[in-house]
């Protein structure tokens, strides 16, 4: 079966409560070329939930990664199989995520440690989609925490087909610390991730954790074929606008900020005809003035206005009159 390519250069993490579709149609304004991920969306919500809620997404947002979390094989693949209908063009496993609900769940991080369940889950999705099937993972978890266990996960996971690995260089530790403490406390370890792209030559490896410019990416792509971005894409979205132009089309256009801005003031008025609450879309936005003057006033309206109604996009308007006098 022939598998088509998603082409991971760069990439934009999945992040729970923040890379939903509004935040990814965003993403697009700023660049056209990089790969977006969903936010993990677990098999048991797939095919008992919303789906259409769940799973829909505007055309513009291509190429298009799926998260998935679960641990069970046929809930995968069949999960996997309505994802590949409604269009993705990627499947994505979470084996990296530390929380307590995901590790109640016993997938997540935790299936580090079952490297041929693992395995099974990445075959079982294969023999139901025609679309590739990456694994985000991370370096270790708790005290499994060598090169050679990283190495050996990935050897079982890449014999069952899987040639795309996305690796936050930490481990995760699995009591003790929450997610968010488990995306700073562990020590980052670049040179793990280097190293297995030396030994795994063959193998797509996206590196993933604590890169926040456009040099770190640059430098790190002397050593490995993809970088993931997460929170600095939030913190500093105009950061992504150069993107297209560096590391894909030397000639593709940077928008400006304003540019970006009305584009998506346009999107937002259609997604409010639609009944989305107007801070569902403009919370994804308050980074995009990050260090021009009037970005402290533009972000405070942003975060602490609550809209008189579903249909008052006032605050909005006065964010884009502060930024726009400059
Ligand atoms: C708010 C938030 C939610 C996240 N949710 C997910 C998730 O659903 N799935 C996942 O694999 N990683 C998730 N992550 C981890 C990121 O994908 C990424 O691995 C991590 O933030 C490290 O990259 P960064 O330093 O560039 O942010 C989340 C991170 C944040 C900040």
């Amino acid at each position: 079966m022939t598998k088509s390519v998603t082409y991971h250069k760069i990439c934009i993490a999945p992040m729970m409560d923040h890379t939903d579709k509004h935040f990814r149609y965003f993403m697009r304004l700023l660049s056209k070329s990089t790969v977006l991920y969903t936010e993990m969306i677990t098999t048991g919500a797939i095919i008992h939930g919303n789906r259409n809620r769940i799973l829909e997404f505007n055309e513009i947002e291509h190429p298009l990664a799926i998260q998935l979390g679960g641990n069970r094989p046929e809930e995968l693949a069949e999960s996997a199989y309505i994802a590949e209908n409604e269009g993705y063009d990627e499947i994505n496993l979470n084996i990296g995520c530390p929380s307590d609900r995901v590790q109640n769940g016993q997938f997540g991080a935790c299936l580090m440690s079952k490297p041929e369940l693992v395995a099974n889950c990445v075959s079982e999705v294969l023999s139901k989609v025609h679309l590739p099937v990456t694994v985000k993972t991370r370096i270790g978890i708790d005290e499994q925490d060598s090169y050679e266990f990283l190495k050996s996960f990935i050897t079982s996971v890449s014999n069952a087909g899987c040639n795309t690995f996305i690796i936050h260089a930490r481990k995760a530790i699995l009591s003790g610390l929450s997610p968010k403490e488990n995306r700073e406390i562990p020590p980052l370890h670049y040179d793990r991730v280097y190293q297995l792209k030396s030994d795994f030559p063959s193998l797509n490896i996206v590196i993933n954790g604590g890169i926040t410019n456009l040099n770190q990416v640059k430098n790190h792509l002397q050593y490995v074929d993809g970088v993931m971005l997460g929170r600095i894409a939030y913190q500093d979205p105009y950061m992504l606008s150069l993107v297209d132009r560096l590391f894909f089309e030397s000639a593709a256009i940077i928008p400006s900020r304003q540019e970006i801005l009305e584009n998506y003031k346009y999107y937002i008025d259609k997604q409010i005809k639609n009944g989305i609450h107007p801070k569902n879309l403009t919370r994804h936005i308050i980074g995009l003035f990050q260090g021009q003057p009037g970005a402290r006033q533009y972000r405070r309206l942003l975060s602490e206005t609550k809209p008189e109604s579903v249909n008052d996009t006032s605050y909005f308007d006065e964010a884009i009159r502060l930024v726009s006098n400059h």
